[in-house]
């Protein structure tokens, strides 16, 4: 066996030698001084010596041509052929007598039609021998000694190549759009502080969004003081930056064809060529599911709303109509006459769920409503109001941020502040009008979406041979060794050895060791709950952060399942959802990591002092929000199916996160109901009548189980263990803890104080009587027996929020 492998090696070789000869000979290598190449001529390409890029004219409308790189041979075609560098990328030239020359005296010009000049390289004069083209991409007018005299990687477009260094004084600067070339509205730069920023440059405003603005740069990680002001690609896929900021794209650890590029939607993306389909696919992003806090998108009066299937969109607050149908960045108008925008003669009209970041030109701290809304409306350039809760720790004190200009709008569900928006008080608007504007639209726009999947090798004709071949012959190779290896260690197989290096960086996410996550917990030693399908441990990462470590029963699933729905929850980012930051599959192993919260669950804490009326309200709604992030606003359609307080953690300041979600499996939405549910989840006491009762399971079984805990929450009663006694007509009834908080209810109609015998005698009497009535007559609707009669988690969200506005 071992003799003919050398051989079968230098043939391989000699035949590769003699294809890469065979592609070269045809294709031009390089540009000569005095010589030019033709817009007419279509195999006026130049081509670079492994053919992995080619520059020539390409056509950017009707007959309109740029001189421009892409990736691949000379015949720019499929979805493969995207630009990464042009020359005139605003001024294309004519398809007729246009050329690109390297003149007699060293400068590189680009004529439009053989006259007027387009672009040049302004290189006069000097002694350039000629132009060739590097196969990293790079377009270099070289001297006679192969030195650099002028380079296209010193002047990028949108796109940073694999190697090309970002520089001090770089801009990287977006299309305008994916069809026009144009400089467009979004660029990468080094700012004066030393850091990489992503800034929206509009017709009207500026504003810089990347690194998020309501930060300094430092405590985002950023480091300020490298002012050498650098940053670069490399080949395998990984990125830094001067200012210490770095990421992995999701593919790393080969080398395939990459481009970094500023798209015309404002995001910053790493695309990855997918040989086989030829296609570009996404392998990281800046903004993977929060794109509305990207600047500029939706312009004036308008609300930037996304949802992860359909994409960003735009839609005008009420009001309000588009100024341009096909140019959101125009933004919106009002329909309404606002002559005179200052005095009695103007309203307001309260939208929730929205944020608009900047341009406040006052901000005044905890005051009233009636007092925030009187500013506005004397103030001519006040064009609405943000009355949002003090971000400062005191509670219920409420600051007023009066806006001169509604810009960087965003739908936000989790946003819990409203907005008031100043009108011409003589216009009404049904509800319906404010309802559908606070939504997202659910029908529409298709999205980008981030590809994880490992990266298939593959290329084209005859090079796929011979990769073949040489496949096959280090099969043999590897065949060899393995059955060695097979024999001495069967026992030790790593099914994940070769993709240690996967990241899942772009959604902040990272794959850990066995190793790293045994010795953070200490070899398993400090178990602080035990969950569906395994036990969490508390641990210490490297660096520093303190994690709660879940060790999954080993029988679970696969390991292409579990990535699959790991990254799902990895994705889903909420404040009332608890924060997947990592995970580990190795061998049999499977593990998630998740941030540790302070004061454990719900249900340790039920019987304690500390939850008092005002933190069990805020649980309440926090836990609804959390859940109605998982069920709707578009999402993809992940089921809780265990609600309980052992599921509903509390941080130091006891704010609910809902854990566990997404480890039942995933439904899709389109699917509606699944008949995948076959085995009963939850537990005891919580789980909704349709689990027994064959009925199909839909987002209302959390509903249900919402409800209990809501019930569990006010009365302090267990739902699973307790029975109730209940006296009528002489005799004694045991019942459930729903029948008989139905019944108090009811009672309560005739007798006020029947709502404080359901009450948790530990609150001591302590709350607001109507707005605890409010929250029981909410949980009495979700545990309905009938699912179709509960309401959405949306809904709860909304009626618990309604009541407490109505109180201020
Ligand atoms: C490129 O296209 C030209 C005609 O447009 C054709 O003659 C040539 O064979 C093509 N080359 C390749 C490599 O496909
Ligand atoms: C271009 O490639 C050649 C050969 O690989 C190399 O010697 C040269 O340094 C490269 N030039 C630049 C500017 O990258
Ligand atoms: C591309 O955008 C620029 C700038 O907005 C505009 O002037 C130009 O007409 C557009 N070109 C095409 C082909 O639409
Ligand atoms: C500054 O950044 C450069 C490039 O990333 C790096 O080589 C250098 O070590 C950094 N200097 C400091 C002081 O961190
Ligand atoms: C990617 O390639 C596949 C198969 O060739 C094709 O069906 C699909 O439409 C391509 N996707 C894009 C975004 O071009
Ligand atoms: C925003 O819209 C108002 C009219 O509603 C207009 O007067 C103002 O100039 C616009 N501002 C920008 C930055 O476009
Ligand atoms: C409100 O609109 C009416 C008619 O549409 C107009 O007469 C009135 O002046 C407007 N009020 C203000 C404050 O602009
Ligand atoms: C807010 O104002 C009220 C009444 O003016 C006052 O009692 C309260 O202490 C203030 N709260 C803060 C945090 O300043
Ligand atoms: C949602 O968007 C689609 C198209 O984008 C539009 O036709 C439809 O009217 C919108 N629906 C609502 C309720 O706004």
């Amino acid at each position: 066996m071992a003799p003919p492998l050398p051989i079968l090696h230098l043939l391989l070789l000699l035949l590769l030698l003699l294809l890469s000869l065979r592609l070269s000979s045809s294709d031009l290598l390089s540009l000569r001084r005095g010589s030019s190449l033709s817009v007419e001529n279509p195999s006026d390409v130049l081509v670079s010596p492994a053919g992995a890029f080619s520059a020539g004219f390409f056509g950017v409308g009707e007959n309109a041509y740029t001189f421009a790189i892409w990736h691949g041979g000379p015949n720019c075609t499929g979805p493969s052929c995207v630009p990464v560098w042009m020359a005139n990328r605003g001024v294309p030239v004519n398809g007729k007598g246009s050329r690109l020359s390297l003149t007699d005296n060293g400068n590189l010009v680009l004529s439009d039609a053989g006259a007027s000049t387009a672009w040049s390289s302004d290189t006069v004069p000097s002694k350039a021998a000629r132009l060739q083209l590097n196969d990293t991409g790079n377009l270099v007018l070289a001297g006679e000694n192969g030195e650099a005299l002028w380079q296209s990687f010193d002047f990028p477009t949108d796109t940073l190549l694999p190697t090309q260094v970002m520089k001090r004084d770089t801009v990287v600067i977006s299309s305008r759009s994916r069809s026009n070339y144009s400089e467009g509205f979004y660029s990468l730069y080094f700012n004066d502080d030393n850091v990489l920023h992503l800034i929206f440059n509009g017709p009207t405003f500026s504003s810089s969004y990347w690194p998020f603005p309501w930060a300094r740069p430092q405590d985002l990680g950023r480091f300020v003081y490298n002012s050498s002001r650098s940053a670069v690609l490399d080949p395998l896929g990984y990125f830094l930056s001067s200012d210490e900021y770095k990421f992995y794209s999701s593919d790393y650890g080969v080398v395939i064809p990459r481009r970094l590029t500023v798209d015309p939607d404002g995001n910053l993306r790493v695309y990855s060529l997918d040989t086989a389909t030829k296609n570009w696919s996404v392998s990281w992003e800046a903004f993977s599911n929060i794109p509305c806090f990207i600047h500029g998108v939706c312009g004036n009066n308008s609300l930037c709303s996304y949802d992860r299937t359909l994409g960003r969109s735009c839609s005008c607050v009420p009001g309000y109509e588009r100024v341009d149908p096909d140019d959101w960045s125009l933004g919106c108008r009002p329909t309404f006459e606002l002559s005179d925008s200052c005095g009695s003669d103007v309203g307001f009209v309260k939208v929730l769920y929205v944020d608009f970041y900047g341009y406040d030109y006052d901000t005044v701290p905890n005051t009233t409503l009636d007092n925030c809304q009187k500013m506005c409306a004397e103030s001519c350039s006040c064009r609405g109001f943000q009355y949002t809760l003090s971000s400062s720790d005191t509670h219920d004190a409420y600051d007023c941020y009066l806006k001169i200009e509604l810009l960087n709008g965003h739908n936000l569900p989790s946003f819990s502040g409203e907005f008031h928006l100043k009108v011409n008080k003589s216009v009404t608007f049904t509800t319906d009008q404010l309802e559908r504007r606070t939504r997202y639209n659910c029908t529409g726009v298709q999205k980008e979406v981030l590809d994880r999947r490992y990266p298939q090798k593959g290329k084209n004709g005859v090079v796929n041979f011979m990769l073949w071949f040489a496949i096959a012959v280090a099969a043999i190779e590897i065949l060899v060794v393995f059955v060695v290896w097979f024999f001495f260690f069967r026992n030790q197989q790593d099914i994940t050895a070769a993709s240690h290096s996967y990241f899942l960086a772009a959604t902040g996410f990272q794959r850990f060791t066995y190793d790293e996550l045994k010795k953070a917990t200490k070899n398993f030693s400090q178990e602080i709950g035990r969950g569906s399908g395994g036990i969490v441990y508390r641990g210490v990462l490297p660096d520093n952060r303190v994690a709660a470590v879940k060790l999954l029963n080993e029988a679970i699933t696969g390991e292409a399942d579990f990535l699959a729905e790991v990254s799902t929850i990895g994705k889903l980012n909420h404040m009332n959802l608890i924060e997947m930051w990592g995970y580990c599959a190795e061998g049999k192993h499977r593990l998630l990591v998740y941030e540790y919260m302070e004061h454990g669950s719900l249900a340790e804490n039920l019987s304690s002092q500390e939850l008092d009326w005002r933190r069990r309200s805020d649980i309440a709604l926090g836990t609804a929000k959390g859940l109605a992030y998982l069920h709707e606003e578009c999402l993809e359609w992940v089921l809780h199916c265990d609600v309980k307080p052992q599921n509903i953690l509390l941080d130091s300041e006891y704010h609910p996160k809902v854990a566990d979600f997404g480890l039942s499996k995933l439904m899709d939405r389109g699917k509606g109901t699944n008949s995948d549910f076959s085995r009963i989840r939850g537990t005891r006491g919580y789980m909704a009548p349709e689990w027994v009762s064959n009925l199909p399971i839909t987002a209302k079984v959390d509903v249900y189980s919402y409800g209990i805990v809501m019930l569990e929450l006010v009365t302090g009663m267990n739902p699973a263990t307790s029975v109730h006694s209940l006296e009528g007509r002489g005799d004694v009834k045991h019942i459930r803890l729903v029948t008989w908080a139905r019944q108090k209810m009811q009672e309560s109609a005739s007798n006020p104080s029947g709502v404080d015998e359901m009450v948790d005698p530990i609150l001591e009497g302590n709350y607001n009587r109507k707005k605890m009535e409010i929250l029981i007559q909410v949980a009495l609707q979700c545990v309905a027996e009938d699912k179709d009669t509960r309401p959405t988690m949306g809904q709860v969200v909304e009626m618990l929020l309604r009541h407490d506005n109505n109180d201020l």
